[in-house]
């Protein structure tokens, strides 16, 4: 049952219908989700952008779609659902504390101000990539840098994370949030992808959180472990919430956008704490901000793929499939081939070696990275990934084993391009 309050019409992406000739999504080179083709009402997405309220979006073909630079790379032919190569591989938080080289560069200070200088943020951006071989770059940031450059007053602490002088309490504090201008706001992260994308033989891969993680920082002041003070905003203020939802979502449509035009070929929308709520909670208060960014993207950028990850989130993964994204990155709770049973064939998966299985004998994550490819199976469309951050104290070592056998050994369950 929905809650009764606040509730507000919206139909999130519908879900794809699984082709009646191929109904595991077997066949090849057709691709998925929205790339695919499918008759519009099948894969509908409802805008809420203004203006646009009610048109179906994204439904190109691949044939349809404008031609990229690194259309043929594997990362981008996985997140399609088409067949590769190789299985790609990039793990997310791949540059930082774990790196030597990146304690080399990154010096100390506020990762806030770090990620203002574009040298510094190529460079820390190009490193993992080059020690370790992944098939994509992630852009050097962090989800809170749009928050923090309109002035909500927001800080990194090492070893805590986001932390909020003044969290945000009511509907005064919605005036804290004002539009983002990247131009203006953040011409730093615009001038780093420029730059980095001139270097990296790999897509690179631009990133914002989404509306509810984003969010929880806000309302919680910092880090939380049971989210108590932004479920307890959403049920009681749904009027205050949904306002706050499409602030924050118009500042991921904005800066996603700018990170595409800057270079960026695909994005990952983090959507990490999504798993503390119930579905039915996700799927009223949190899910429809998200399918709006995604909508607002398949409009600007249909061509560039998008990831939608979450941890602890086996049981939304029905209801994230129907958000639009390309790809939903899942952590290591769930098995790949359940995962992809829940996703349905229209959706890539990434994901999901546990990150603490990185922490021993180089032997033991090498022996789980190939238990993840077995469940990954056959079928295109699966990028890997840990399930979720790489952790600081990671020898870099076992991450170039993991990279190696990915690429050695993945295809050997997947059906070859040819
Ligand atoms: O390779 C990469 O992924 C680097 C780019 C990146 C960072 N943060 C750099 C960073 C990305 C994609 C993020 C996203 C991010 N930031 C998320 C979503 C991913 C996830 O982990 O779920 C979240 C929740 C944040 C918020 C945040 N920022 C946290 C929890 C922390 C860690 C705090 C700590 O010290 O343990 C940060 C700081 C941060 N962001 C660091 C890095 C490399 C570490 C601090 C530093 O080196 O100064």
């Amino acid at each position: 049952m929905p809650p009764a309050t606040g509730v507000r019409p919206f139909q999130c992406g519908v879900r794809a219908l699984s082709d009646p000739q191929d109904p595991v999504g077997t066949s090849l080179d057709s691709g998925h989700g929205r790339h695919r083709g499918l008759p519009v009402d099948t894969l509908a997405l409802v805008s809420r952008a203004p203006g646009t309220a009610g048109e179906p979006v994204g439904h190109r073909t691949v044939g349809e779609l404008p031609t990229g630079r690194f259309d043929d790379a594997p990362f981008i032919r996985a997140c399609r659902g088409l067949a590769v190569d190789r299985v790609p591989v990039w793990f997310m938080r791949q540059a930082g504390r774990s790196l030597p080289e990146y304690r080399a560069a990154r010096g100390t200070g506020s990762i806030l101000e770090a990620i203002t200088r574009p040298d510094l943020v190529a460079e820390l951006t190009r490193q993992p990539v080059d020690r370790y071989g992944t098939d994509a770059a992630i852009f050097f940031s962090d989800i809170v840098v749009p928050v923090a450059a309109v002035g909500f007053g927001v800080e990194v602490t090492p070893g805590t994370g986001p932390v909020v002088a003044r969290p945000f309490r009511a509907r005064g504090d919605l005036d804290r949030l004002r539009p983002l201008e990247p131009e203006l706001d953040t011409p730093f992260v615009i001038a780093a992808i420029e730059q980095v994308v001139g270097q990296l033989a790999v897509p690179l891969i631009g990133f914002a959180g989404a509306p509810f993680t984003v969010a929880s920082y806000l309302v919680e002041g910092g880090p939380s472990r049971n989210f108590t003070k932004v479920k307890t905003l959403m049920t009681t203020e749904p009027g205050v919430w949904f306002e706050l939802m499409d602030r924050l979502c118009a500042m991921a449509v904005t800066s996603l956008r700018s990170q595409l035009d800057a270079g960026a070929s695909a994005v990952q929308l983090f959507d990490s704490w999504a798993g503390s709520l119930s579905p039915h909670h996700y799927e009223h208060f949190a899910l429809p901000a998200t399918c709006r960014v995604i909508a607002e993207l398949s409009e600007s950028h249909p061509a560039s793929p998008v990831i939608l990850f979450g941890v602890g989130t086996g049981e939304l993964l029905g209801l994230m499939a129907t958000s639009g994204a390309d790809v939903v990155g899942v952590d290591w709770r769930v098995p790949l081939d359940q995962a992809r049973q829940r996703l349905g064939p229209e959706v890539a998966v990434q994901g999901n070696l546990d990150p603490a299985l990185c922490l021993g004998p180089a032997a033991t994550a090498v022996e789980e990275t190939r238990l993840v490819l077995q469940r990954a199976g056959s079928r295109p469309g699966h990028i890997f990934n840990l399930g979720h951050g790489v952790l600081p104290e990671t020898d870099p070592g076992v991450l170039e084993r993991v990279v190696d056998v990915v690429h050695a050994e993945g295809l050997s369950g997947v059906v070859s391009s040819g």
